[in-house]
């Protein structure tokens, strides 16, 4: 019997990277996953991987940003088992582009699913825990919850208000023994970069002053890959948050978050934001070495 055996644990963004890693790792011990995202021929798929190996899964087609998603979610959800003892916030994805010429619609959109979308769901399976008096909630937010950088600081501050959310969160619902646990991802290898990309190509391709910074930024990305981790690597922290008696607030992998975020927590701001922009190709300094300004 695995250490999650019994156990129903919701997985939002499931038909991709983490999630999928997720649902497989949490499966293996022994939980039922509910798998939740857009794309239900995925999720089927992943699906029938989990029960071919002996697992429980159920797949739910699902827009976190649509009420009655969200609804559908929950209810398939409790008729697995009555309860749910986790809910794995973790569908999200990145819009790039200079605070000058995002649209404040694209703005408003990124928070509506990394963010408004998982305080509705939350708010949904809360009374559910609390009348179980146990439960997890583990929010997948980022390094960039901690380290706003240049073209990114949209995303980066819709996983900045999931920190802020996440900590008030924990005390809130300590008292009715419910966790509440951040996972703070580094680079890792998914769909996410591309799907950046495809979400902000009218920004970056579009007729603007900071052509410059996007190019150094794509450098700064190939340079970050060499360190970059795998799916599986957050799979493993989500796992320790759930098995834990104890859990941390937050948890962060690979090595590089770890590094990152420890230089953030002791370096001066100014020196920290050097290091930052140089490492991801984006130092006026490094532009101008490289003629590209
Ligand atoms: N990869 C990284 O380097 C990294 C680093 C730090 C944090 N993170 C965070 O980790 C989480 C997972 O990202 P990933 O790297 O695994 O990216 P990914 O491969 O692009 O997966 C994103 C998942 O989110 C789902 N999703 C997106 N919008 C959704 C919506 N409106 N409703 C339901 N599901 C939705 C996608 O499914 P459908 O398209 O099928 O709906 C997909 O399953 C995100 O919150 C991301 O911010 C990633």
């Amino acid at each position: 019997m695995g250490k999650l055996s019994r156990q129903v644990a919701i997985v939002t963004g499931a038909s991709a990277g983490i999630g999928e890693a997720a649902a497989y790792s949490l499966a293996r011990e022994g939980a039922t996953v509910v798998l939740a995202a857009r794309r239900l021929e995925r999720l089927d798929r992943i699906k029938q991987e989990i029960e071919s190996a002996g697992g429980n899964a159920v797949a739910v087609a699902c827009d976190v940003t649509l009420a009655e998603d969200r609804e559908r979610l929950v209810s398939d959800a409790m008729s697995v088992n009555g309860r749910i003892d986790a809910l794995i916030n973790n569908a999200g994805y990145g819009q790039r582009g200079p605070i000058e010429i995002v649209p404040v619609e694209s703005i408003r959109q990124n928070f509506e699913t990394n963010l408004f979308s998982l305080i509705a769901l939350t708010q949904l399976v809360i009374p559910v825990m609390r009348r179980q008096e146990s439960g997890r909630i583990i929010n997948i937010s980022s390094v960039a919850g901690r380290i706003a950088r240049p073209l990114s600081s949209v995303y980066d501050a819709t996983k900045h208000a999931l920190e802020a959310i996440s900590d008030g969160m924990r005390g809130e619902l300590a008292l009715f023994g419910i966790k509440v646990i951040v996972i703070e991802p580094g680079f890792i290898i998914t769909e996410f970069l591309e799907v950046a990309n495809e979400i902000s190509r009218p920004i970056i391709e579009g007729d603007n002053p900071y052509a410059p910074l996007f190019a150094g930024f794509n450098e700064g990305y190939k340079r970050m890959r060499r360190m970059a981790g795998q799916p599986d690597d957050i799979a493993r922290l989500i796992l320790k948050a759930m098995a834990d008696p104890r859990p941390r607030p937050r948890y962060a992998a690979p090595r590089h978050a770890r590094i990152f975020l420890a230089a953030k927590k002791w370096m001066p701001d100014r020196l920290f934001e050097y290091i930052v922009n140089r490492q991801t190709g984006i130092s006026a300094d490094r532009l101008r070495a490289q003629n590209l300004k």
